[in-house]
C-alpha cells in the first residue's frame, strides 16, 4: 500500500517515472490505459478548491474510475464521527482517497486507519500534487520533448520562492526541492522562515540544510531559473490578512524583481492569484508566466500519480 502525502513518499526514481508517465498521459489524452477501471475513488474536501477538485474528478474519470465527490460538511465527520472510523468505513467501499484538509495529521491518521491509498490534495503543511506538477511544468521547458530527461534537467536549477515563506507551498518547495536536487531560495518577512515541522521532516528524510532563507527578495531571485509566489493569505489565515498584506509588500513579484532573475526565468504561481498583491497583473499575464500550463498539468501529473499508486497496491 502506497500513499502520496508528501513529496518524499515517491523516491527520486519513482518521481522520474511519474514525470515520464505524466508526459504520456498528456500526449495520449483520450486513449490512455484505463488504470482505475472498476475502481471508485473518494475526493474529500474540507476546504475550497477549483483546480484540484475538477482535475482529480476529471482525472479519475479519464482513467476509467468513478470519482465520488465528498464535501466534509455533508458528512458525519463534521458532526464528530472519528477520522479513523470514517477511513475504515470508506475503505469498505472505495479503492483510494484524495483529501484536502487543514491539519496534516488528519491525512496520516486516515492513511493509517484505512486500507486504501491516500493522496494529499493540500494540507496546511504541504501541497505535494502542486509541487510535483510545478516541477513537471518547469522540466517541460528545460528539456522539451525529452520526458526521460525531465528529472535530470531540474538538478542544480535555482527556484526563488517569494512572500509567505512559511506556507504549505513554501514547505513543499523546501522538502521537494531538496529531494530533487533543486536549489530553493526563499525570501519573506522575518518570522516567516520555514518552521520546525518542515525542518523535522527534512531531517527525517536525511535532507537537512538544502534551502536558503533571506529577507532580501533581490538576493533570492538572483540567477533564478524560476520565480514562484503564492497568495499572502492562505486558507485559514484570513484573520491575519491586514498584517500579512503590510509586511509581505516588499516581496511582491513585479517586473523590476523579475528582471533580477535570469533573463530566461519563468514565473509560476499555483493559483488562485490576487493580482496587485503577491504579483502584479503585468507579470501574471506577461510572456514569462506559465501559470495556466501549471494548472493544466495538474490533470496529467495527478493521473500519473493515481495510476502509480493503483499499480503499487
Ligand atoms: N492550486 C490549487 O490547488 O488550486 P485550488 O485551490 O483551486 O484547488
Ligand atoms: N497556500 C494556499 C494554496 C492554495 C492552492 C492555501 O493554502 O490557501
Amino acid at each position: 500500500m502506497r500513499h502520496f502525502l508528501k513529496e518524499t513518499d515517491l523516491t527520486a526514481a519513482e518521481t522520474a517515472r511519474v514525470f515520464e508517465s505524466s508526459a504520456r498521459m498528456k500526449s495520449s489524452r483520450g486513449s490512455e490505459s484505463p488504470a482505475l477501471a472498476r475502481q471508485s475513488w473518494g475526493l474529500l474536501f474540507f476546504k475550497k478548491s477549483t483546480r484540484t477538485r475538477v482535475s482529480f474528478q476529471v482525472g479519475v474519470h479519464e482513467l476509467a474510475g468513478l470519482p465520488v465527490m465528498l464535501n466534509a460538511d455533508d458528512m458525519q465527520i463534521s458532526r464528530g464521527e472519528t477520522v479513523a472510523d470514517t477511513a475504515r468505513v470508506l475503505s469498505r467501499y472505495l479503492h483510494g482517497m484524495v483529501i484536502r484538509c487543514h491539519e496534516h495529521a488528519l491525512l496520516e491518521e486516515f492513511a493509517a486507519s484505512g486500507t486504501m491509498p491516500v493522496v494529499n490534495a493540500l494540507s496546511d503543511f504541504l501541497h505535494p500534487c502542486q509541487f510535483l506538477t510545478d516541477m513537471f511544468t518547469l522540466a517541460e521547458r528545460l528539456s522539451p520533448g525529452r520526458p526521460d530527461r525531465y528529472a535530470e534537467s531540474l538538478k542544480g536549477r535555482k527556484v526563488a520562492f517569494l512572500g509567505d515563506t512559511a506556507c504549505n507551498m513554501a514547505n513543499s518547495f523546501v522538502l521537494g526541492g531538496a529531494a530533487l536536487g533543486v536549489e530553493v531560495a526563499l525570501a519573506g518577512p522575518a518570522g516567516y522562515e520555514p518552521g520546525a515541522g518542515i525542518r523535522a521532516q527534512l531531517k527525517k528524510d536525511g535532507l537537512a540544510g538544502t534551502f536558503a532563507f533571506s529577507t532580501d527578495p533581490a538576493e533570492a531571485v538572483r540567477g533564478a531559473d524560476m520565480v514562484y509566489t503564492d497568495v499572502w493569505v492562505s486558507m485559514g489565515m484570513e484573520a491575519e490578512r491586514a498584517e500579512r498584506l503590510r509586511i509581505m509588500q516588499p516581496y511582491q513579484v513585479n517586473a523590476r524583481l523579475m528582471s533580477a532573475a535570469k533573463p530566461s526565468a519563468w514565473f509560476m504561481h499555483c493559483l488562485p492569484a490576487h493580482p496587485g498583491e503577491e504579483v502584479t497583473a503585468e507579470v501574471l499575464q506577461g510572456p514569462r508566466s506559465i501559470v495556466f500550463d501549471q494548472a493544466e498539468n495538474r490533470l496529467h501529473v495527478q493521473k500519473a500519480v493515481l495510476a502509480h499508486l493503483a499499480s503499487a497496491r
